[in-house]
């Protein structure tokens, strides 16, 4: 299947619900299609160019003036198997969480601390989703798709992907030059479980004996009760990153903040927690018009209705200097703005 559009609204495919528009729209479900779509057209190298997902980390600033694509490949299937593991490999276009319920179903192991994140899964190894301990880049074995600049399918392996903290070189390097067609994952079938974030393993026990399907059900319990459905109110997730600093700053902050939270940092460095920052500077809940920040949860931004791209950008840009200003930490967005 194909669809090609022109002055294609967006507001269904950005989980923000901004009302934006691109000039061009493709979606396709085989690779081989967009492979056709692309090489038989050379004008599309002029144009800018997006791949869209789900649109669940992403924030239109503006309408798109340039084509967007949509890969809706679908399909799970497994490649191969030895003793402990499965390969599946897993279409772009599937839904993340319910692939994490076929695996967490069948009884695989990997995956099952990242249930209920919003998006694709194709879009999962770009900004290597993750949660509750889990990275998806434990479990990522290949990803493939279509290279714009060699014009020809090809693949990565996962020492190529340059993994790290909500990224990856195809959120870097590669940038709108690879769409992703489709993941083989690694998934195992005697899964180690992941419980060391506190809340979880409290969750998971009062249940029982943990299985994947218990920790299923806990983080979404858990994630249910922080974070808004976006069904039901337009956000996309934690809007800023949790700020790597160096340690001394950490330090200085735990003199005089006891509750400060630090985690370990590669390279001497720490971690601090974005939410507490802009709960600290006073944000938790502020709502300014149609945009605010989540009541429950100070890293999400919040869309009340009818928010513009630009509104939500300019009351994050608020709540940055304000933290800045408190803390002398410069805060980074995880979301994409375009
Ligand atoms: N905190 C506050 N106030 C808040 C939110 C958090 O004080 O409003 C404090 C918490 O008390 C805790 C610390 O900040 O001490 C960390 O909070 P939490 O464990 O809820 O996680 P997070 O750092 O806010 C990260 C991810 C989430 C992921 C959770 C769970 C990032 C940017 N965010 O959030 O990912 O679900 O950990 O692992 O790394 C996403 O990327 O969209 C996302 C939701």
């Amino acid at each position: 299947m194909i669809r090609f559009s022109e002055n294609y609204s967006l507001k269904a495919h950005n989980t923000f619900g901004v009302d934006a528009k691109a000039k061009f729209y493709f979606e396709f479900t085989d690779p081989a299609d967009l492979q056709i779509f692309l090489n038989e057209n050379q004008s599309w190298k002029e144009e800018r160019l997006i791949v869209l997902g789900e649109g669940s980390n992403i924030l239109f600033l503006n309408d798109f003036d340039g084509l967007v694509i949509h890969p809706n490949v679908p399909g799970i299937k497994t490649v191969d198997e030895d003793r402990n593991n499965y390969w599946v490999e897993v279409g772009a276009g599937e839904v993340w969480d319910e692939f994490v319920d076929f695996a967490v179903t069948y009884n695989l192991g990997g995956i099952e601390n990242l249930s209920l994140i919003p998006g694709t899964v194709g879009a999962a190894p770009v900004q290597n989703i993750g949660a509750y301990g889990q990275e998806v880049c434990a479990v990522v074995e290949k990803v493939k798709g279509y290279d714009l600049e060699k014009q020809q399918l090809s693949e990565y392996t996962i020492d190529e992907c340059r993994f790290a903290y909500r990224d990856s070189i195809f959120k870097s390097y590669l940038k709108n030059k690879f769409i992703i067609t489709s993941v083989v994952f690694r998934l195992e079938k005697f899964p180690e479980f992941n419980l060391k974030y506190g809340q979880l393993e409290e969750k998971v026990k009062a249940k029982g004996d943990p299985t994947l399907q218990s920790i299923r059900e806990a983080v979404i319990e858990i994630r249910s009760s922080k974070l808004p459905d976006v069904k039901e109110l337009g956000s996309a997730g934690s809007f800023f990153k949790n700020p790597v600093v160096d340690e001394s700053l950490a330090e200085s902050l735990k003199l005089n903040y006891e509750t400060v939270p630090v985690y370990a940092a590669q390279g001497g460095k720490a971690k601090l927690a974005a939410g507490w920052l802009i709960e600290q500077a006073g944000w938790k809940g502020v709502r300014e018009g149609v945009v605010g920040v989540h009541k429950d949860q100070a890293l999400v931004i919040v869309n009340y209705g009818g928010a513009t791209g630009k509104e939500v950008w300019d009351f994050s840009e608020k709540i940055k200097q304000s933290v800045f200003e408190k803390f002398g930490v410069e805060l980074e967005r995880e979301v994409n703005c375009i």
